[in-house]
């Protein structure tokens, strides 16, 4: 009966199924209680953790909370090879922090060249779990990209279908004649929903979405084989973001912001509990001066907030109970792989983003810099 009506107080409805603990908080006085919602490990299905001393300074953010990481291959030089795959592990296993279980989940970077035989040697090696198609030039480091899918990547493709190899796609063309806002909706049109035609077998993860059309095409396709990562950004975020108040470079990410309806699409396709949808963060971190600078580099460094804001969303939808299921059972199931067996507390209790993250080589303005946000991460 405490329970429940300190529960209440918080004005959300009763999570199912899921363990919700209330403990009694000497702190917080309204009704002596306060909230805790304990969930499987989460994975982050998008993440970009550099190299070198950026490196070193994320990878814990990212370490602490999630149980397993699909680690983004757009580095400079880019990932292409499984044997770089295995060298850019190594680094990030030296990097975590001692004691910690994260473990990450290599990818390789699709280019031109990439031979169906490196698509076995990948599969092979048990160190890389899925292939990466950026479009070339349409983000950041894809200049290396693929320039025509349905040209020479057609062998590589079948031999994914062969070894059971994911593909994940940056789904935005990059015609400059096409409005940047469209660039999705047209890459969905021209390229995703011909691909996943001609290859009905193929994994796909379109990541990242922004658009309502990205969710009816998601919707329309077979569940075992087509989902897709949402970020923080694109649950939160519409494109005002960007000019509240003047630029805003720490709003500014690929795909980039979209209307308030195609938020809200996203929020409705995640929180219906469908099985296609999983946590993807896309947290890419850019040293302050090359965000704050006359052309400034697109990925917005969301790590450490993560997971107290995909819960916000939820909590806001009325739909806690369904959260679990989109931070740590979705992505793995997807992926074939088994479900974290660890448990973390998502506690309802304030507290205050860092205004910056400082590191050898400069500073990280992380997403919320500075904002206060509601629910506390930690580990049990
Ligand atoms: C990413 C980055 O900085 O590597 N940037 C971004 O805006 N999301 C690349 C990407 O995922 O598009
Ligand atoms: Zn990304």
């Amino acid at each position: 009966m405490l329970a429940y009506s300190a529960y209440r107080a918080f004005e959300t409805p009763r999570p199912v199924g899921y363990c919700i603990t209330i403990s009694r908080n000497p702190k917080r006085t309204r009704r002596g209680a306060r909230m805790e919602l304990a969930i499987t490990k989460p994975d982050d299905w998008h993440l970009h953790l550099r190299d070198g001393d950026l490196l070193q300074a994320v990878v814990s953010h990212s370490a602490r909370h999630f149980g397993r990481a699909i680690v983004m291959p757009n580095l400079k030089p880019p990932v292409t090879t499984t044997a770089r795959a295995v060298a850019y592990k190594e680094a990030i296993l030296k990097a975590i922090p001692t004691g910690s279980e994260f473990n990450p989940l290599m990818t390789l970077y699709l280019t031109d060249e990439t031979s169906p035989e490196e698509i076995k040697i990948a599969r092979k090696s048990g160190v890389v779990y899925a292939v990466k198609m950026y479009p070339a030039g349409a983000t950041t480091n894809s200049q290396d990209g693929v320039t025509d899918v349905f040209g020479k990547c057609l062998p590589v493709l079948e031999e994914m279908v062969k070894q059971e190899m994911p593909l994940l796609v940056h789904g935005e063309v990059t015609d400059p004649d096409v409005d940047t806002f469209d660039r999705e909706k047209v890459f969905i049109e021209t390229i995703l929903a011909p691909l996943v035609q001609k290859f009905p077998q193929l994994k796909i993860v379109m990541e990242h979405i922004t658009t309502l059309d990205a969710v009816r095409f998601i919707e329309s396709c077979n569940k075992e084989t087509v989902a897709a990562t949402v970020t923080p950004q694109h649950l939160l975020l519409n494109r005002n973001s960007l000019f509240k108040g003047g630029l805003q470079p720490h709003n500014y990410c690929l795909p980039v912001l979209k209307r308030e309806i195609h938020r809200q699409a996203i929020v409705s396709a995640v929180t219906s509990g469908s099985r296609q949808y999983f946590l993807g963060t896309d947290s890419a971190p850019h040293e302050r001066r090359r965000k704050e600078c006359s052309c400034g580099c697109a990925g917005i460094y969301s790590a450490p907030v993560a997971l107290s804001l995909y819960a916000k969303v939820f909590e806001q939808a009325g739909a806690l109970d369904k959260l679990e299921a989109f931070t740590s059972f979705n992505g793995p199931d997807f992926y074939g792989l088994p479900r974290n067996t660890s448990r973390m507390v998502l506690r309802k209790s304030a507290w205050e983003v860092p205004k910056t993250y400082t590191y050898p080589s400069g500073e990280l303005v992380p997403m919320f810099a500075g904002e206060t946000l509601e629910w506390l991460p930690f580990d049990i």
